[in-house]
């Protein structure tokens, strides 16, 4: 039976160039779709540009032209580069269009008269001299926890602790370097709380991947929070509908832009958008995601929906981030790689090989290992399946005027038992198994050329009484060959189209049960080029893209890449064993505590630690823990800072003092 499948990936956001960490993405849901249409199901895939928000705002002003402006030519490049790679969308539309504005109102509409939107003052940050509100992102300052100056307003890249701009110690605007004021405003709020025990029935109702659900779950332990759906003008966005001033906050609108982009499509191809959308549709419904933005799909979204009466998704399929050489991508590595810069050197079927061969259906995150990247794109890709048809091809034009043998004489069951293995092939993509579908190809490639090996052609060619037996080794390689590209066709299109001309064939699922006899081929051309390693070494010799490229709402950017540091310089880090003999709460500082530390030393050292949150500053004193001693003292509002605690923190919590083992007295030198 014909499936209807409406498949989605992450809207890239407008105001940058896409990167290969992006790319993961399009070619995993890429080859999913092509996958099903391969199998003759209805399959669409819809994407389009994120093209709202405040990092879009500015950047057209940095450019000196409109945000529309700048979103339409984002739009076009990233067309481009999605073309260039392949990626088979149905239709590439914009959340700034007006399918988009008509739903995300809609939705909202819906939400708020069913009571599910609030309206509250709260107080933000105001630049006073760029006249307004900032983002967290747009605010720098030193670190509350360890004193690095310069940090994001949310998060301290040196010591990656987690606080609210409130705490940032001299923080100014990152757009003007006005200092940023407190200032009320009126925002709408979508209480997300409503939805609460549906939400936490369903996400463990089969749509999410289980680690998703569960990592999902503990978001319900702290119980739900309303959510901040607007923003004041100036705003590049969309209206709230009967809130002068006010806009929906990029995400509000960025979740319906999969709908808008389906009614773009239903629009221009005569197709019901209730079938993907309507509350009873027949479609199925798959958004392919990085993991980062799994909180939005999996809680707002399927809320949105259902407050608003709409289908929810079948599938929400996360995938992990990508790494290059083992390390996060880096700009001053030169391993922060857009599309462009790729497709400058090495063709896409390539990465995308490499990709498929790497990807599962958990999320995990993948390394892009230039070295295992060469080896898989020319020893397998091309040495164990493109040269099958090289190995063949020349002997059929040379002897048999480019003609296919009658039949596949006794090598006929080779090739059955060969193409019958499509099946383990088909449930591997089917459930985005793809580096199983991979291996599963590869051993027939393997096989293929085992057969080629034993039976040697190039000496059959020597003898002119072997004519048919050449014919037939030569069919059944090339049968082989089709069988191989057709399987790989979602994976490599580009290839699978050269193929099809060289063939003269299509390439289809059901047609491989009969091989390709007394069928005329063309001459061979190279199908695929081997890489050149100075190609792919130069992927990452290639100057860096700026750091605003890469700056969106959700993402958060990389550290500063420093070199390792050797045993000389970290020793110059003077760790002492500190005895705490008080600490306490500092008045205007969330975060903050003051702490006074005993190191062996005439007079105790004065510390500022934002480590507040987890501690209570009475069942401090007495503590031992670690205090880096030679840092250079820092002057904070409240007083010095003369050293820096040590504590752990991350996502999962924190901060958390590390302390000795018993035995340790301070001033003991640590390392
Ligand atoms: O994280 C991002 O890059 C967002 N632009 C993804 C949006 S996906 C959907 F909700 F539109
Ligand atoms: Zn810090």
């Amino acid at each position: 039976m014909t499936r209807k499948i409406l498949v989605t990936s992450a809207l890239p956001y407008a105001n940058g160039p896409l990167h290969l960490g992006h790319m993961v993405e399009y070619t995993q849901t890429d080859i999913w779709v092509r996958y099903q249409r391969l199998r003759g199901n209805d399959c669409i895939y819809v994407c389009a540009d994120d093209a709202h928000g405040t990092p879009i705002m500015l950047r057209a002003q940095s450019e000196g032209i409109t945000p529309e402006k700048l979103v339409s030519r984002m739009h076009r490049e990233h067309l481009q580069d999605f073309t260039a790679f392949g990626i088979s969308f149905d239709t590439y539309h914009s959340t700034h269009s007006p399918e988009n504005f008509a739903l995300s109102q809609e939705i909202y509409r819906r939400l708020r008269n069913q009571e599910h939107i609030v309206v509250r003052e709260i107080e933000q940050a105001y630049d006073p001299v760029a006249g307004i509100f900032l983002p967290d992102r747009f605010i720098r300052g030193t670190c509350p926890s360890c004193g690095a100056s310069d940090q994001y307003g949310d998060n301290c890249e040196a010591c990656g602790a987690t606080y609210s701009p409130t705490d940032l110690l001299n923080p100014v605007s990152a757009v003007s370097g006005a200092v940023p004021e407190r200032r009320p405003a009126e925002h709408y709020f979508f209480r997300l709380s409503d939805f609460s025990d549906f939400l936490k029935e369903w996400i463990h109702g089969g749509a999410l991947q289980p680690e998703m659900a569960n990592k999902l779950d503990e978001w319900f332990q702290t119980g739900l929070s309303d959510w901040d759906i607007s923003r004041d003008a100036p705003y590049f966005g969309i209206p709230v509908p009967d809130a002068p001033g006010k806009y929906f906050y990029v995400w509000l609108d960025a979740l319906p832009g999969y709908m808008a982009a389906t009614r773009n499509w239903c629009d221009t191809h005569n197709a019901s958008f209730d079938d993907y959308w309507g509350p009873d549709a027949g479609a199925e419904v798959y958004h392919f995601i990085g993991k980062d933005i799994i909180y939005f799909h999996a809680l707002f979204w399927p809320a949105m929906l259902q407050g608003a009466g709409f289908r929810l998704p079948t599938g929400i399929f996360a995938h992990g981030f990508m790494t290059v050489n083992g390390s996060k991508m880096s700009k001053s590595r030169g391993t922060s790689i857009t599309a462009v810069q790729y497709l400058q050197h090495l063709e896409p079927e390539f990465l995308r090989y490499y990709f498929a061969s790497k990807l599962n259906s958990r999320v995990e995150d993948i390394d892009l290992s230039l070295e295992d990247f060469f080896q898989k794109g020319n020893g397998d890709l091309v040495g164990k399946i493109v040269n099958l048809a090289a190995r063949a091809a020349g002997f059929i034009h040379k002897h048999f005027a480019g003609q296919l043998a009658q039949s596949l004489g006794e090598d006929a069951p080779l090739y059955r038992s060969l193409s019958e293995q499509r099946g383990k092939i088909a449930t591997a993509y089917e459930s985005r198994e793809y580096g199983r579908a991979i291996r599963e190809i590869l051993s027939i490639a393997d096989q293929a050329n085992a057969y080629v090996d034993a039976k040697a052609p190039w000496l059959l060619a020597k003898d002119a009484g072997q004519r048919a037996a050449l014919h037939q080794v030569c069919t059944v390689t090339l049968n082989c060959f089709r069988l191989l590209v057709t399987l790989l066709s979602p994976v490599v299109p580009q290839l699978a189209e050269r193929s099809m001309a060289f063939l003269q064939s299509t390439l289809d699922w059901n047609a491989l049960e009969t091989p390709l006899l007394g069928h005329t081929i063309q001459v061979y051309e190279h199908l695929l080029q081997r890489m050149e390693k100075t190609a792919v070494e130069a992927l990452v010799q290639i100057p860096a893209v700026s750091q605003t490229d890469l700056m969106g709402e959700t993402r958060i950017p990389e550290p500063a890449a420093e070199p390792g540091i050797s045993i000389d310089e970290f020793s110059r880090v003077d760790l002492r064993i500190a005895r705490i003999l008080s600490a306490e709460a500092v008045e205007g500082a969330d975060k903050l505590l003051r702490l006074q530390l005993d190191i062996g030393e005439n007079r105790p050292r004065t510390v500022f630690a934002g480590i507040k949150k987890s501690y209570i500053p009475e069942d401090l004193a007495g503590r031992l823990t670690v205090m880096v001693a030679n840092l250079s003292p820092r002057k904070l509002r409240f007083g010095i800072s003369e050293g820096m605690v040590l504590a752990a923190s991350g996502p999962e919590g924190g901060p958390f003092l590390l302390a000795p083992d018993s035995g340790a007295q301070p001033g003991m030198k640590v390392g």
